[in-house]
Formats: structure tokens, sequence, C-alpha cells
């Protein structure tokens, strides 16, 4: 067992309020994800769990107890590090050992977990290696193996793979998949690609300035935001948006914005009547590029082709009129050029809407 409970933690530093109110439950066996962007306070986060940082405000569990004053040694959990923070004189064998040795753990055993785990991650030809003479990928690999070898209830991730090339780092995405399908460790993984969270994670939480603001299964983030920065933020491409008005009335569902009007029948008697400016969402893969030639009607969105992203496997096509812009995906053979005049459907199943003020998701 090894779930992770954050009641309401918060950490200030002086005046700067780096989490100002976090609550999370992470269940025994999952992978979870911080996600946000540079600043929001994920390092924070994890630091307190770890212990590395003591709290302001708050108490964090594990298997339901209280661990909030313990030293980080007592926790059962281990980091790994954007940087590594490997034993620079040390080599491999040594790196991965450390830790053991302080433990007092017998050195026969230390010696057998340090070749096993080697073996598990493909580096036990480097275990005579100083560290200082590997490349990126092979020290993120001990990082990892270091990590490992301590047997830890629960392995806390900090951006482990930001140093690394673009190839590399899917490789080893992938690597940490499979390890965690393997080991079945609670895993913390702080990140602030969304493509990397959406890949790895069974629970990503979604932060922005010290707080969560969506927490749930990855595919529920990407399919049914909250709210309109978790939307936008997740998804590639964007989450095409434009600002209007959503108007219900006792018949019909409308969305209004400059020259563009989208009407439906309203959904059923509980939908509850409102008339609010609200932003209205799609993705790419649910905007539909028609054939006919520009002609609107209560569910199409009319514009010029603007950019043209061709990406082999698919083509997002840009649709521009006057400021407002959505994304289509297309089959990468569609004919389709700049300055064409098009028109797209906008299945009404597809789309979500955010309260325009508050930014949070309107459910009709
Ligand atoms: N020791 C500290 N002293 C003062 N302010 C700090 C300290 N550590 C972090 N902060 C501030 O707290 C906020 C959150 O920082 P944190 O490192 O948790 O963000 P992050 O989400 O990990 O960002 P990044 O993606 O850039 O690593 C930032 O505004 C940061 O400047
Ligand atoms: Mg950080």
């Amino acid at each position: 067992m090894s779930r992770v409970t954050l009641r309401g933690i918060a950490k200030s530093f002086g005046l700067v309020q780096a989490v100002k109110e976090v609550s999370l439950d992470i269940p025994d066996h999952t992978f979870v994800t911080l996600l946000g962007p540079s600043g929001c306070g994920k390092t924070t986060t994890l630091n307190l769990i770890a212990g590395l940082e003591k709290v302001t405000r708050g108490e964090i569990l594990l298997d339901g107890i209280s661990i909030t004053d313990w030293a980080p040694h007592e926790r059962g959990m281990a980091m790994v590090f954007q940087n590594y923070a490997l034993y620079p004189h040390m080599n491999v064998y040594e790196n991965m050992a450390f830790s053991l040795k302080l433990k007092k753990v017998p050195k026969a055993e230390i010696d057998q977990r340090v070749r096993q785990v080697a073996k598990t991650l493909e580096i036990d030809q480097l275990l005579d290696r100083r560290v200082s003479q590997l490349s990126g990928g092979q020290q993120q690999r001990v990082a990892l193996a270091r990590a490992m070898v301590k047997e830890p209830k629960v392995f806390l991730f900090d951006e482990p793979l930001s140093n690394l090339d673009a190839a590399l780092r899917t490789r080893m995405r992938i690597e940490i998949k499979k390890l965690h399908q393997q080991l079945k460790t609670t895993s913390i993984f702080v990140t602030h690609d969304q493509e990397e969270a959406m890949m790895l994670s069974d629970f990503i939480a979604v932060m922005r300035d010290g707080i969560v603001v969506q927490y749930g299964p990855a595919a529920e983030i990407y399919r049914r935001p909250q709210h309109h920065y978790v939307a936008t933020f997740i998804g590639k491409p964007r989450m095409g948006t434009i600002d209007g008005n959503l108007r219900v009335d006792t018949s019909s569902v409308n969305f209004e914005a400059k020259g563009m009007k989208l009407s439906w029948p309203r959904g059923g008697a509980n939908m509850p009547l409102m008339d609010v400016p609200a932003c209205l969402g799609i993705r790419a893969e649910d905007v539909r590029l028609l054939d006919t030639n520009g002609a609107a009607s209560s569910d199409t969105f009319t514009g010029e082709v603007g950019l043209l992203e061709p990406l082999g496997s698919d083509t997002f096509v840009e649709v521009i009129r006057d400021s407002m812009n959505l994304t289509a995906r297309v089959e990468p053979d569609r004919q389709v050029h700049v300055g064409d005049k098009v028109a797209v459907q906008l299945p009404r199943n597809k789309l979500h809407f955010f309260e325009s003020v508050s930014g949070r998701r309107i459910d009709i």
C-alpha cells in the first residue's frame, strides 16, 4: 500500500506563495502527473511531499498516516531530479549503492540489488564508469536506477526528461511507462509538457498559480476540461476557441459571435436557461471540414484557409475569419490550399462552452 494524500497543503517563501492550496488523493499503484507552466508550484509541491521543504499549512498522509513532520529519509520515497544530481566523483555502481550503504544494508544484498536494477535499465555494462563519462541519456538512467534500488514506496520525478533531446526523451518516456507497468510503484511526476503528461499518467493534476485547477483521469481532463485554462493547456494543436454569447431559451441553444450564429434545438426541459458571455471551444479532430464551398448553415463556421500544417499522418488546417480562427484535422491527401474559402461543421456534441468571466465549464 502506498497512497499519498495531500490535505490543503500550502507553502510560502516570505511573501511568495509558491503553493496556495493543494488537495490531492493519489491512490496506490497510480501514476500521477503535476502539470502546469513554469512557476506554478510543481517542484515546491513535490519537495513538500518528499519532505525537502516544510509545509506552511496542511497535512501530508501516507497510507492514512500523517507524515507531515517526518524527515525525508523516513518517508520511503525516492526522488529523480531534472539535473540528475549524481555524485560526479563516484562511478555508476557507487552512485547506486550509496543510499543503501548509508542504511547499512548488507554488502551482498546491495550488490544483488544494484546488479539487478542495472540489468533492468540496461546499464550493467556501465557500472565501473564515472558518471562524468556518461551521456545525458545514460546519466538519466543512472538517476532512475539510483532511485529504483531503494525500492521506495513512492517515486517522485521532477522533470526528469527535460534535459534530453526530443528522440531520447520520447524513448525514456516509454521506458518509464513500462517500468511503472512492471513495478506498479505509486509515482508522482512533474512536467510542463502536456503530451508527456497525457502519455504517462493515470491521473493528471493541472496546476496554475499554486493551486490545482482540475484533477482527474487523463482522458477526462482531455475530453471534459472543467476550465478554459485546462481546455487550452491540454491538447495539440491547442483547442480552438471563439468568444461570443451563449443563450439557451425555451426552444433552442444559440451561440453568437461576430458575424456568426450557431443554433441547435434545446436538449431537454432540464437544460438551464441562460444568456451569458461565453467561449466556444472545439478540438481539431472534432472540426469537420466540409466539401461545400463556404455555404453557411446553423452549425457551420465559414472562413478562409490560413495556415496548413502537414504532419504526414494528418494535416491541420487553420480556418480564419476576422479575428476568429479554428483548426480542423483532415486526412493528409485532402486537397486544401491556403486562401480557399471553406466551411467547417461544428458538431453540437463535440462543443465545449466556458463562462467568459470565470472560465468555468458550462454543462449543457
Ligand atoms: N526557495 C524559494 N524562495 C523563494 N521563492 C521560491 C523558492 N522556491 C520557489 N519559489 C517561487 O515559488 C514559485 C513556484 O516555484 P516552483 O519551483 O515550485 O515552480 P515550478 O512549477 O516547479 O516551475 P518550473 O516549471 O519553472 O520548474 C515561483 O514563483 C518561484 O519563484
Ligand atoms: Mg520545477
